[in-house]
């Protein structure tokens, strides 16, 4: 095990011993390749650095109460890197070389996975670019499929406490017949004003309203939203936001928890009937919102007087990550076990 402050970890990089890559070139993928370097060398006019041929996943092993290594949910990440792929017209990954990539890089890095009990994981990057060269507007006829890891610990510096949020309206992250579905550079690229703009504010991230009427509740931030009221959990429909793993869970575990699911267009107007409200993704995984602003009126939505997350996004947290460290039985078959031996 690493000489590593695991506690303390923040969401951010730090340098492990290895990463995977596999080439697509003159029509085919390559084998996997283990490589130590954490540079890649590529062409100037390759198309990830002009026209945004870039995919990305991003997915957790975790270590366990019984020391198991598990790895959540990668079929669904393989699935959704596809579709970005298919998207911005690069060449998907064959599943076959994605589970090699994950399985492999966990087992490599091994030492890196956080201690059961710290509530760190290690984060794995999937990554793939057009790395072929183009002057013209086209995709690219090489690319490159690659995943580093790193430690991490919680995305909000608060942890599982609420965080506030702020409501943007004078920028957009995605078009609803864009790439916002997709976990592409691009919408990244794009929601940067506004986030660095809320920081400045004093907010966690902000929430994108959407973008055709600016009525609705669409990404927040690096995550999707969800609200609860009256025994039901309610979650955004939208062609414009990414499909969450872990919302995709959180859905499932809300309903074997009695709570009624609904994933429809969450109107602005509605924040004020919410008991609770949050943000989930992989590194957010469940985030409590304590307050809500809206920046175009001022007004503010409170979902949290007492610092404390609600009762209902505490059952879900307690369940999700009870399943992801081993704690709780995985009913629903999400994890899959990394051996390291
Ligand atoms: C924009 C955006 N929305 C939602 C999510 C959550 O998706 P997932 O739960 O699959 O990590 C992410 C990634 O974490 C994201 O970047």
């Amino acid at each position: 095990m690493k000489n590593i402050d695991w506690k303390n970890l923040p969401f951010g990089y730090v340098k492990t011993d290895y990463n995977v890559r596999c080439y697509f070139r003159d029509g085919k993928w390559g084998e996997l390749e283990v490589c130590s370097s954490e540079q890649i060398t590529m062409h100037m006019a390759a198309t990830c650095l002009h026209y945004g041929q870039a995919a990305f996943e991003g997915l957790k092993a975790y270590r366990g109460k019984d020391d198991k290594v598990r790895l959540f949910r990668w079929e669904e990440n393989c699935k959704r890197l596809k579709l970005s792929a298919e998207t911005i017209l690069m060449e998907p990954v064959p599943e076959k070389i994605f589970k090699e990539a994950c399985f492999k890089v966990v087992q490599l890095n091994s030492e890196y996975i956080p201690p059961y009990g710290t509530g760190g994981s290690l984060y794995l990057r999937p990554l793939l670019i057009g790395t072929g060269a183009k002057v013209g507007v086209s995709p690219a006829d090489e690319y490159l499929f690659m995943i580093f890891v790193t430690p991490v610990g919680p995305y909000f510096k608060e942890g599982f406490k609420p965080v506030k949020m702020q409501i943007v309206k004078d920028f957009d992250r995605a078009a609803p017949m864009g790439t916002g579905h997709a976990k592409v550079g691009g919408n990244y690229a794009a929601s940067l004003r506004a986030g660095d703009r809320a920081h400045k504010e004093g907010f966690a991230a902000s929430i994108f309203a959407d973008a055709k009427t600016k009525t609705m509740i669409d990404e927040a931030g690096p995550a999707n939203f969800f609200g609860i009221k009256d025994g039901k959990y309610i979650t955004p429909d939208s062609s414009s936001i990414l499909q969450s793993i872990t919302n995709m869970s959180i859905r499932q575990i809300a309903t074997e928890l009695g709570l009624t699911v609904e994933r429809r267009h969450v109107m602005l107007d509605e924040l004020s009937t919410f008991e609770e409200a949050g943000a989930c993704g992989t590194a957010a995984v469940i985030s409590p919102i304590g307050l809500i602003q809206d920046r175009e009126t001022g007004k503010e939505y409170v979902y949290s007087k007492d610092g404390q997350p609600g009762p209902w996004s505490t059952k879900l947290y307690k369940y999700l990550t009870g399943v992801q460290y081993g704690e709780m039985e995985d009913k629903f078959n999400w994890c899959e076990e990394v051996r390291l031996t």
